[in-house]
């Protein structure tokens, strides 16, 4: 499609719901005893893949216009899958998934698609396998996944990156664990798992980076309301910052401070964000409002990476309208993530005319020179899409964006907003 570039973005928004929040609230609704009323899911096809993947296992699960219902069949009342069971584009289905296949009394195939097959899965099969997991993969670290019925025991394991999606395979197989288990992390990752865990009565402590669960009796099935995703807000938030005389306000986004990383570097970069109307529950959510201003290069690196591991794309492209040189580092995971998005941004915005240079663990970007539209690629990576339709709103000259239909895997009806605000 051609995206030509905007005039300033103006008006007030929601996002689709929290992705990470969605694929959870079906997972736990699905092991709770009772039903679980979910409000905001994310209608994306990375969720619509949790949901199908359960109905697989006997879970009944009802889609109306504004709400899924999942009516839980207990920690230990999942059913054998009549075949393999295909999480799509989804990683975070993909291993979340595996700590709870690892827990059930069946053999069960797992696997997704293209990209998905690409993916590391030794990071997740390793810690199972120590727990007892009988688990088969394709050399060891892709799907397809095969688990197979096992004992599983309680261990204390130290995550060798920052990954939710691995912390949280661990802790899911937990429940189905002898003893405790207990994850340490190198730098904290996004704590969604920890609080949903405890919202619906799971025995579960952090302290630090430490975090041990005891395993439950059951779950309580709980109402979960999902706010707006911070990750899908970002790309609003970087498009207000460059786009000249922007003003825009995002309703309820979820601003869990494990998340929260974007705002803080924009903010270092000198964008224009306030926030406003907190309301604290399970997960915090706030307004936040966005104005045009001039911004400038920052360094990130460190403890800030997880926070804001899925937004690095959009920050690049912010990175190259601002004056001076922006410097990303200690971000190795974005290669392994939907597509290597290090590499994917690099080529694209180079292609834009932008100063950029890959690095081991990230990328320099040597930004406030024209950017150019141009003809872009998406390596079928929704985020690389939504990122470079935020590039082409502030570019001089239109670009084409190839295969724009890969936003729906996290934002169904991008496009439509970024019109309804005049981009
Ligand atoms: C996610 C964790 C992150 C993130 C992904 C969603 C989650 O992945 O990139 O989009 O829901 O737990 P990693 O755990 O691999 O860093």
């Amino acid at each position: 499609m051609q995206q030509k570039p905007s005039g300033p973005l103006r008006g007030c928004i929601t996002v689709p719901g929290d992705k990470s929040i969605s694929h959870r609230a079906v997972m736990l609704g699905a092991l709770a005893s009772g039903d679980t009323r979910i409000t905001g899911f994310l209608m994306g096809e990375d969720c619509l893949s949790t949901i199908d993947c359960f109905r697989k296992m006997g879970v009944e699960i009802e889609i109306n216009d504004t709400e899924v219902v999942v009516h839980g069949v207990g920690l230990h009342g999942l059913s054998e899958p009549e075949g393999p069971l295909y999480t799509g584009n989804s990683g975070t289905t993909t291993r979340l998934i595996c700590g709870i296949l690892a827990g059930q009394p069946f053999t069960v195939t797992v696997s997704g698609d293209a990209s998905i097959q690409k993916r590391p899965m030794g990071r997740v099969i390793g810690p199972l396998r120590e727990m007892g997991a009988r688990i088969h993969g394709r050399d060891d670290n892709f799907c397809p996944l095969t688990l197979y019925p096992s004992e599983l025991y309680g261990m204390e394991y130290t995550l060798p990156v920052a990954s939710a999606q691995l912390k949280s395979a661990i802790l899911l197989a937990g429940l189905y664990a002898e003893g405790q288990t207990t994850v340490i992390e190198p730098t904290p990752s996004r704590d969604h798992t920890e609080r949903m865990f405890r919202a619906l009565g799971v025995e579960i402590e952090t302290n630090g980076n430490v975090i041990t669960l005891d395993p439950p009796e059951d779950l309580h099935a709980i109402d979960i309301a999902v706010p707006g995703d911070i990750s899908s807000a970002a790309f609003f938030l970087a498009a207000g910052a460059i786009v000249p005389r922007s003003e825009l306000t995002i309703r309820n986004v979820g601003v869990n401070p494990t998340r929260t990383g974007v705002i803080d570097v924009l903010r270092a970069m000198g964008a224009d964000i306030t926030e406003s109307n907190h309301l604290d529950g399970a997960e915090p959510v706030c307004d936040l409002t966005v104005r045009h201003s001039a911004l400038h290069g920052t360094e990130i690196g460190g403890a800030i990476i997880p926070r804001l591991i899925d937004e690095l794309p959009v920050i690049a492209v912010a990175a190259a309208f601002a004056e001076g040189t922006t410097v990303i580092r200690d971000a190795a995971e974005l290669k392994v993530k939907e597509s290597n998005r290090i590499a994917a941004m690099v080529t694209e915005l180079a292609k834009a005319g932008v100063d950029i240079e890959e690095t081991a663990d990230g990328m320099i970007i040597r930004g406030g020179q024209t950017v150019h539209g141009a003809d872009f690629a998406t390596y079928g990576d929704h985020r690389i899409a939504m990122s470079l339709a935020v590039l082409a709103l502030a570019a001089d000259g239109a670009s084409r964006i190839a295969d724009p239909e890969v936003v729906s895997i996290s934002y169904p009806g991008f496009f439509d907003t970024l019109d309804r605000l005049g981009g």
